[in-house]
């Protein structure tokens, strides 16, 4: 018996599945995983045909969450034929492990299928969308929800999420907007890092970690006019110094694969655009995962018109670079006749399989295909209570204080009668907010239940829903207005519908939707003390209200824990600290409008006519980028450089002294941004640079410093060489982007400088 098995694992080692010692022998260094690996996918690609090559390049979606054409009714057949690699769209234990055993049973190779799925905010405990995560500014506990997230969805069988989507996005018509960090390049890619690591971990064969995912490769936020899936045309500039370092970023962090964008790109769509693929993401920054393209985006560049048919299509994008086909299936109808007809060459399928099988090694598939899928832990996994506290922790670090006008907030416990008026007070299925699809909306906390848990037992709270959240049916007003009268004061809970924001869901108009403003002024005319607390997925234009409502709060929608997080805010449990990492524009006419924007050559004078500038706005926003109120109140003192020049191998220390001059305990982004101020091409008003959150007790002060170093002033110069350039520089320093402390210093030296 002995004897037998000892020949069955010297058979088995030879035979090329070599991943079986690592059941026997222990655990092996990675370095050792790697070469085994490579050995084992060498001798795998032998025995597979052209057609099971195929199958492993396609990724076809069940019938659940779909969001586009189905191309595929029969998916399950097809996996039993070995037709497909990777599913997506299905998820828990039970149904992965059922699936995996037909494609393990059924198919000639056996090479276990991948399970992919939007995780994009959670799993089953949703936390807040990613524009409000980032809000927090807080990398660790952005990290724990991408690591929470993969841990419960790991446990329902997927390997793979489909996140961090880290397009800088600056136009809050686009709908997709809620699903990045928001507007700035450095803030943008520390945040692609955190999630990053936060679903893949330090070992992506442990059954709690999975891959993730840099979307939408390349510049997808610029979609013109907000419009999801528009024309992109933006200079190669442009593209490189904003749109591109957040995914260079999530490579560095090692992310496991990228998926192609549905937009074009110089007039080549980006699912068969080898610039991007190939000479950018293989060539220059030497990715080493795979490549998928974004739903059914093979098939659509016969849209788009660069390709006459499907088949040309197929070919375009693999010779570009694509490796997997999510949801066209022209890899598996059409690639064995470009082969055939010397369109594809077949050393190019390989590759694409090679690295699909690598990824599917390294989550410990071959070892054990089923490892994922394991009722008992999803059980003990999903929404476990840590979880859920996580959520609200995070939930409460993600709230905006926009305004607080005679520091009406935060109320208090014992007040006598509040008032909870609006569509949003007893709302659950919303507070989730967009791609929320296994997110168990049905266990969110409303905002009427986290209020009746934190006031007094004395507090007598008082409801009208007013309104619906669109529509223009105000029968509602008459008794919202008089319940509003009979209070001591009055939340009112406005907003926008989880799917107004998110994929398709662009908008030309940002106000509140439907009937909400007229109410939002009915309710102010009562004259009583109003918070209008805001439950949205994008900027929304609230001149009117910024102006008359005394107090607002910017809560996005947080996810399972909503009700609790605003009620700590609302009461002072917890003293807001976020500040918004994307610009809110007066009107949809100032659009696009962010804070890092380039001088021009007249820039705005108000006694001038002739400089650029509206007739009818202001130039600025109404609330700028990385503003963001607080309970308490913090003074800066000036910023002191510990030099003014610097040559290119040093480095500046720059230091302001923060102090909390107000009533509360508080935490301050303290952030640093730096202006060049001639360069060889023109540059922006100020770049985000560094920040760092600070707990301060109130009466205190901290000494808060950042280290510049000529990273930190590099850019693609005049010939698009990156590096930085001699001259003058301003630090600014400060609590949001335009309420700073300046300094200067100056360059002496000229250098390229290493790309990040
Ligand atoms: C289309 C979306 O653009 C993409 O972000 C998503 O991952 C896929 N559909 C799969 O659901």
């Amino acid at each position: 018996m002995r004897l037998k098995s000892l020949l069955l694992l010297v058979g088995l080692v030879m035979s090329g599945a070599l991943t079986l010692s690592a059941k026997v022998n222990k655990k092996p260094a990675p370095w050792e995983r790697e070469t085994k690996m490579e050995a084992f996918v060498d001798s795998l690609l032998q025995k597979m045909t052209l057609e099971e090559k195929l199958g492993q390049l396609t990724l076809f979606s069940s019938s659940w969450d779909i969001t586009g054409p189905i191309t595929n009714n029969n998916y399950v057949e097809d996996v039993k034929k070995g037709k497909v690699g990777a599913i997506f769209n299905a998820y828990s234990a039970d149904f992965t492990y059922r699936l995996q055993k037909e494609n393990m049973e059924n198919t000639r190779l056996s090479i276990p299928l991948l399970f992919g799925y939007d995780v994009i905010h959670g799993h089953w405990t949703t936390f807040p969308i990613p524009l409000a995560e980032a809000c927090s500014w807080d990398l660790e506990w952005i990290e724990k929800s991408a690591r929470i997230a993969a841990i419960e969805a790991t446990s329902e069988g997927l390997h793979w999420t489909f996140a961090p989507m880290v397009d800088i996005a600056r136009d809050p018509r686009w709908g997709r907007i809620a699903e990045g960090a928001g507007e700035d390049i450095f803030l943008g890619c520390e945040i692609a890092k955190a999630r990053v690591h936060g679903f893949q971990g330090d070992d992506l064969s442990k059954t709690n970690t999975m891959l993730a995912c840099a979307k939408h490769y390349a510049a997808y936020g610029v979609a013109q006019a907000g419009r999801d899936y528009h024309t992109v045309d933006i200079s190669n500039r442009e593209l490189w110094s904003t749109y591109m370092p957040p995914f260079k970023a999530a490579v560095n962090a090692g992310v496991a694969t990228f998926m192609t964008s549905f937009n074009e790109l110089d007039g080549t769509p980006c699912t068969g655009n080898e610039y991007l693929l190939d000479d950018v993401l293989r060539k220059k920054w030497h990715f080493d995962g795979f490549v998928v393209t974004d739903y059914t985006s093979i098939m659509e560049m016969t849209e788009h018109g660069n390709v006459k048919d499907e088949k040309e299509a197929g070919e375009v994008a693999i010779n570009a670079g694509v490796d997997m086909d999510m949801q066209s299936g022209i890899f598996n109808d059409f690639l064995p006749t470009s082969v055939e007809e010397g369109k594809v060459l077949t050393s190019r399928i390989d590759e694409a399989v090679r690295q699909i099988l690598k990824m599917k090694y390294r989550l410990g598939l071959f070892e054990d295909p089923y490892k994922y899928s394991d009722v008992k832990r999803a059980k003990k996994t999903l929404m476990k209570p840590e979880f859920i506290k996580a959520s609200r922790e995070l939930a409460k670090r993600s709230i905006v204080l926009l305004k607080n006008e005679d520091q009406i907030l935060p109320l208090n416990k014992n007040i006598k009668k509040l008032a909870l008026i609006g569509p949003y007070v007893k709302n659950r299925r919303d507070l989730v907010g967009t791609w929320s699809g296994a997110g168990k909306w049905e266990k969110a906390v409303t905002v009427m239940e986290g209020v009746e848990k934190a006031v007094s037992r004395k507090t007598e709270i008082l409801y009208a829903e007013g309104c619906k959240l669109f529509g223009d049916d105000r029968s509602g007003f008459d008794n919202a207005v008089a319940t509003a009268k009979e209070a001591d004061a009055v939340v009112l809970m406005v907003g926008e519908p989880h799917d107004w924001s998110g994929e398709a869901a662009s908008r030309t108009d940002l106000e509140l939707p439907g009937v909400q403003p007229e109410l939002v002024k009915e309710i102010v005319k009562t004259g009583k003390p109003v918070v209008m607390v805001m439950m949205n997925g994008r900027p929304l234009t609230i001149d009117w209200e910024a102006a008359n409502v005394p107090a607002i709060v910017e809560a996005w929608h947080l996810g399972v824990q909503a009700g609790p997080a605003v009620a700590d805010v609302l009461f002072g449990d917890y003293n807001p600290s976020a500040k918004l990492t994307v610009t809110f524009p007066r009107n949809v006419g100032q659009i696009p409008i962010y804070y890092n924007m380039k001088h021009t050559g007249r820039p705005m004078d108000p006694n001038q006519k002739f400089t650029s500038k509206y007739l009818d706005c202001p130039n600025s926003p109404l609330y700028p980028f990385g503003y963001g109120l607080s309970y308490t109140t913090f003074d800066y003192s000036a910023v002191e450089l510990d030099k003014t020049t610097m040559g290119a191998n040093d480095q500046i220390i720059a230091k302001v002294k923060v102090s909390n001059t107000g009533k509360y305990d508080g935490e301050e982004v303290v952030q640093l941004y730096i202006q060049d101020l001639v360069g060889s091409v023109t540059r922006p008003v100020k770049e985000l640079k560094g920040f760092k959150k600070v707990f301060i007790p109130k009466g205190e002060s901290v000494e808060v410093e950042f280290t510049i170093t000529a990273e930190d002033l590099a850019f693609y110069r005049k010939d698009m060489s990156y590096g930085v350039e001699k001259g003058d520089f301003k630090v600014f320093i400060g609590t949001s982007s335009q309420e700073v402390q300046e300094s200067q210093f100056t360059l002496t030296q000229t250098a390229p400088i290493a790309e990040k």
